[in-house]
């Protein structure tokens, strides 16, 4: 009974100090750490002489030698984390006249500095920028745009189908950032929606099922054809030099009327042919058009007071014109070697 008592006083006693330790450094945090929990430790003896406590009273006493052990482990733990890891406690120590590792200035990707370039661009003539997701809804991608759910032009586009019945998928298109737009602002719109595009395409140097699209939208009243087209031939000039020619062919998409495609001239043989061009002198870079009627009315815009245009370009020709890129698969392989040639470039 003696022996019973003496030890649960010890134990009191012990939470009793452990309760009220402190430490100045990390060096005395170990000391208290040998002396309460070391294998000699006063913590870890009364461990020893539990093994003499009559069995009947081995569950009492038996837990609060436990809540002993536990409170001076979370103590001691709470003091180290106080003090941090030994490293950070040495940084008095650290010679800041040593000269600084030597660090390798990263570059921007190709795709980022001719999206901001083509930012910068429309920005100067008032266009902002929004952006729409990269999962969308049958109806921003097709429906809203005219694509019924029969239409042959649904074909054009390969696309990536999330849900089973079609209505969720990957956007083939920035188009549908119009859609979003026109639903959520009032004209006048004059905005551009750069983003990531999917496509179900075999890659090759011309393809690939993801790229990038910049969109454009002007909603006004009074816009025309001509608009459009001066709009086209600042950013022409302004992206790829001032002798630089467009050329505007008749086309078909089912979101403008009248639709058409732009092609300036190539800039890497000057017009003269060269595989880039296929031997015509041209490359063409974007899809355009007046903003049809109905899809003004599917956004709860006024068509009889409101007219448009819109645009949407790839960013991958656009950049592969500008720095004679021959391999759209280079801008996806993260090779260093391939883009350490854009340091530099804004
Ligand atoms: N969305 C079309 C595509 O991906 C490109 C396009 C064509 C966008 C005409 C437009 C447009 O805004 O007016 O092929």
């Amino acid at each position: 009974m003696t022996q019973l008592s003496t030890m649960k006083e010890r134990i009191d006693r012990l939470l009793a100090e452990v309760d009220s330790i402190k430490a100045v450094s990390l060096d005395e945090v170990e000391q208290l750490r040998i002396k309460y929990l070391s294998k000699k430790g006063l913590v870890s003896v009364l461990f020893d002489d539990f093994k003499t406590v009559p069995s009947e009273k081995k569950r009492e006493v038996g837990q609060i030698l436990n809540e002993l052990k536990n409170k001076a482990q979370l103590k001691l733990d709470e003091l180290k984390s106080a003090f941090g890891s030994k490293e950070e406690n040495q940084v008095s120590s650290l010679d800041p006249t040593r000269p600084v590792d030597h660090m390798e200035p990263g570059t921007r990707h190709p795709l980022s500095i001719v999206r901001n370039q083509i930012i910068e661009i429309f920005g100067r003539i008032g266009f902002t920028v929004a952006q729409g997701p990269e999962i969308e809804d049958d109806w921003h991608n097709f429906s809203a745009l005219n694509f019924t759910a029969d239409h042959p032009a649904r074909d054009m586009q390969d696309t990536f189908f999330i849900t089973e019945d079609s209505g969720i998928l990957l956007r083939t298109h920035t188009s549908s950032v119009q859609i979003r737009t026109m639903e959520t602002r009032k004209p006048p719109i004059r905005m551009i929606f750069p983003g990531r595009v999917f496509r179900n395409e075999a890659i090759s140097a011309r393809a690939h099922c993801i790229f990038h699209q910049v969109e454009g939208l002007y909603l006004d009243k009074h816009v025309s054809f001509a608009d459009l087209k001066q709009t086209l031939i600042y950013f022409a000039k302004e992206m790829f030099g001032e002798q630089t020619k467009i050329r505007l062919r008749p086309s078909y998409f089912p979101f403008t009327e009248p639709s058409g495609e732009m092609d300036v001239s190539c800039n890497i043989c000057g017009g003269t042919g060269c595989n880039i061009c296929k031997y015509t002198g041209w490359v063409e870079i974007l899809g355009c058009g007046m903003v049809d009627p109905h899809v003004l009315e599917n956004c709860g815009i006024d068509s009889t007071v409101y007219t448009g245009f819109a645009f949407g370009m790839g960013i991958e020709r656009i950049t592969m014109l500008k720095y004679q890129i021959k391999d759209l698969r280079l801008f996806f392989e993260n090779d260093v070697r391939f883009l350490r040639q854009f340091t530099g470039a804004k």
